[in-house]
């Protein structure tokens, strides 16, 4: 078989020929070199653009030149191992150094360069079964068709040669892992400085912040996902701290309102239990009933009595009684109550003479009923009080009849039409 004769000569060209350090070192770039070419072609294929894959600068990937050389490594150890239990283990090798290498990069520069949290039988998004399975078959075309071809190639060259190159490479690698390390640290304390100075920079300062890093967040896209997250929180945490007081002050009012909607409620009590005045829930007025429009009505008017500092009490009950009379305005055949078009004038004469019949009223509360459609009713009222519930009503009758009116144009709208055919 193919694959076992190319596995016999990559072992026996290990055995037979003692190599130094150096055509290792020169393996190990070239294992780089392969990886960030793999990456590269990947990662521009995904997104569609020319990418510069990896954290170095240059085009060298140091965690596929530990994969290979693991790999290797594997295959020497367990030779006589079958076939493909070796490349399981290979599969498994591989996939613990990546898992290392996430959860490293994520615990010494707390950032995230790849996430394979979306992907199906993930392990803390660092590993996924899906990548490591085409870790496996990569080793395989590795050690079978990759490595034997590489390293006879390597093994003919020359001393001297293979000991200047290790040697360029070592210093570019020191150079280059140095600045790297350098651009990730610069790089969080950019994100940083956002994070504090977010709301104080415009667009523009937020955009070059981050452009310098143009590269390192097009070769880890996840990076842009930490950036947006941070900066995110912070809003979130902007926002809140707005949105605290505010939200405070809207619960003190709210619980500001309780001892007037107490105070509102006590004065009222005893005509809102009367069975009598209940009936006005019968009778349909302007939108709803009697009952709902002369509780808002009093509910207004108490407000802005007491607002003005004046008698809100008799505003209450004056205008909760304002419309006490118990009948339908619209339609109705009874000879002794006023015509529609009478009614206007009459209601609050019968208002209050039901009124003084079931309640004892004070002189005010007696005004705010009797004159409570003025100018309508010549006589203009006495007291505040009554002018206030006078506009309360007006302006609420008006409210009630425009809902009421749009309520009926939008029914007529909806109103299916007939069949054409
Ligand atoms: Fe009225
Ligand atoms: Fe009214």
């Amino acid at each position: 078989m193919d694959f076992k004769l190319a596995e016999s000569s990559t072992l026996n060209i290990m055995a037979e020929q003692t190599l130094s350090i150096f055509y290792y070192i020169v393996l190990f770039a070239l294992y780089c070199f392969l990886g960030w070419v793999l990456e590269a072609i990947y990662r521009s294929v995904t997104q569609r653009k020319l990418v510069n894959a990896g954290f170095l600068h240059g085009p060298f990937l140091p965690i596929y030149g530990l994969a290979a050389f693991l790999v290797i490594f594997l295959q020497h150890v367990f030779q006589n191992w079958h076939f493909a239990p070796r490349f399981v283990l290979c599969g498994l090798a591989i996939t613990a150094i990546e898992y290392m290498a996430g959860f490293l990069t994520e615990k010494i520069f707390k950032m995230t360069l790849w996430n394979y949290s979306e992907c199906r039988f993930n392990l803390h998004g660092y590993v996924c079964l899906q990548f490591s399975l085409l870790w496996t078959l990569l080793a395989l075309v590795f050690a079978i068709f990759v490595h034997p071809e590489v390293l006879s190639q390597v093994a003919l060259l020359s001393d001297s040669f293979v000991k200047t190159a290790a040697v360029i490479f070592m210093f570019y690698f020191w150079v280059d892992f140095t600045f790297s390390v350098m651009t990730l640290a610069a790089f969080r304390r950019s994100v940083a400085y956002l994070y504090e100075q977010y709301f104080n920079l415009s667009s523009i300062e937020i955009h070059d912040n981050l452009k310098s890093f143009q590269r390192l967040l097009s070769a880890f896209p996840h990076l842009n996902k930490y950036v947006f997250q941070s900066i995110n929180q912070r809003i979130k945490l902007r926002l809140n701290s707005f949105l605290k007081p505010l939200k405070e002050k809207i619960i003190l009012s709210m619980a500001g309102r309780t001892p007037l909607e107490k105070e509102y409620h006590d004065a009222v009590e005893d005509i809102l239990r009367h069975e009598e005045f209940l009936k006005l829930k019968d009778f349909f007025h302007h939108n709803s009933s009697i009952y709902d429009h002369v509780l808002s009505v009093a509910y207004l008017s108490y407000r802005i009595c007491k607002y003005c500092k004046l008698d809100f009490r008799s505003a209450a009950r004056g205008a909760v009684l304002h419309d006490f009379f118990l009948y339908d305005w619209r339609n109705h055949d009874e000879p002794d109550l006023p015509d529609r078009k009478f009614h206007g004038f009459a209601h609050p004469s019968i208002a209050l003479t039901n009124a003084r019949k079931y309640f004892s009223l004070n002189e005010i509360e007696e005004d705010i009923i009797k004159k409570h459609m003025w100018p309508l009713t010549i006589v203009p009222p006495k007291y505040k009080e009554s002018y206030i519930v006078s506009f309360a009503d007006k302006y609420l009758s008006s409210k009630e009849f425009l809902d009421e009116y749009k309520k009926r144009i939008a029914k007529h709208k909806i109103k299916p039409k007939g069949k054409n055919r």
